[in-house]
């Protein structure tokens, strides 16, 4: 065997479906390709820092490649360049990022896989400027990672919200009602787009295409005068009415990014109920986008990003993140994964499509 004996792995900030199986692959491929050492972190970043750690072996990921979560815990507040210490007994923010990568000397690993969206592999990429050889696997419902044509879990997350659109439907028909149903996605509005397409959404608002009430109202009339006496909306965490500002629903200070979107669904609710006097009823499908386990295509994908990562590692490609181009498994700098979010293009031809059946996003002109 070459230079690697022993790598590290640790899963950074909100989990997804199709962690645990990255996690098997590479753990697998590690051991049986390259006869290596596995170790893994406890809750992200907090256990890299405090030293606390799992040995990965064949036993212990036996039978998690299609169980959701993390079996190493993770988190999305435990920043090693910005991480929360106490100091004559107030919380203040201090650089622990030398203690982090000495316990990664100390425990004699070659090499450290992050598997995490744009604020864990931020971090990533700090810890590889500081001469640690890091890979980062790219996490997140939100799907909003640039560099890679889609992040593991996202799917997952869209198989839960259109799911519960369809469930939505036959109540919204059987009652007359406007039903808006709010998912996640943060700043990008990816799984609204494909929720909302692919649940039959009348209207699909996201945080890339700003939306007028008025616009809303119309779509929702104009299917009363046709008889369609219900409506659904599909609304993301992150839209914005036009020259309004996104609803927030509380404030994570440790976090990377300490924003936490919500509440624009009620919000839209009210103002629905007021102006086209039909009932209007909200759920938020919250972080049941989250749980449960990956659907096929994230358990093949978290697979082939698994195994990509431990190939990358071994091949001395640090400071990159492991992404998926076309048919193809590649590796990309961190730095260019994390430099931009990806958005929605409002003038894609999948919003082109949307339009084309009469799905509105809110922005139409009167
Ligand atoms: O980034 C993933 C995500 O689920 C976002 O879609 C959402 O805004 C946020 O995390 C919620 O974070 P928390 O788990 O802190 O509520």
């Amino acid at each position: 065997m070459g230079k690697f004996n022993r790598i590290g792995i640790l899963t950074g900030g909100g989990d997804c479906p199709g962690l645990n199986s990255v996690i098997r692959a590479i753990t697998k491929s590690a051991i049986n390709k390259y006869d290596m050492e596995v170790v893994g972190f406890l809750d992200g970043f907090h256990g890299l820092v405090e030293g606390n750690y799992i040995h990965l072996d064949l036993k212990t990921i036996s039978g998690i490649g299609y169980r959701g979560g993390t079996i190493l815990g993770s988190s999305n507040r435990d920043d090693p360049f910005n991480y929360p210490s106490s100091k004559d007994g107030k919380e203040v923010m201090i650089d622990v990022s030398d203690r982090a990568i000495s316990n990664l000397q100390d425990l004699g690993l070659d090499g450290l896989i992050v598997i995490g969206g744009d604020g864990s592999l931020h971090i990533a990429d700090q810890l590889y400027e500081k001469g640690v050889a890091v890979v980062g696997v790219p996490k997140t419902i939100d799907n909003d990672l640039s560099a890679t044509d889609v992040t593991f879990g996202f799917n997952t997350a869209v198989d839960t919200a259109s799911e519960a659109l369809d469930r939505l439907h036959t109540t919204a028909e059987s009652h007359h009602r406007v039903m808006i149903l709010e998912v996640m996605g943060r700043y990008a509005g990816w799984i609204a787009l494909h929720a909302g397409i692919s649940g039959g959404a009348h209207v699909i608002l996201i945080p890339e295409i700003p939306y007028k009430i008025e616009s809303i109202i119309n779509q929702v009339k104009r299917r009363q005068w046709h008889d369609k006496k219900y409506s659904i909306i599909v609304v993301a965490e992150g839209a914005v009415a036009l020259g309004g500002e996104m609803v927030v629903q509380k404030l994570v200070p440790q976090s990377h990014d300490p924003i936490r979107l919500g509440g624009i669904g009620n919000q839209l609710a009210l103002q629905i109920e007021k102006l086209v006097k039909t009932e209007t009823r909200v759920t938020v499908l919250g972080h049941l986008q989250r749980g449960g386990s990956p659907i096929p295509y994230d358990r093949v994908l978290s697979l082939r990003y698994g195994v990509a990562a431990t190939e990358a590692m071994v091949a001395g490609q640090y400071g990159t993140m492991v992404s998926l181009q076309g048919p193809r498994i590649v590796t990309v700098p961190i730095k260019e994964a994390i430099k931009i979010l990806k958005k929605v293009d409002p003038g894609s031809d999948m919003v082109a499509a949307a339009r084309a059946v009469g799905i509105s996003f809110g922005d139409e002109d009167q």
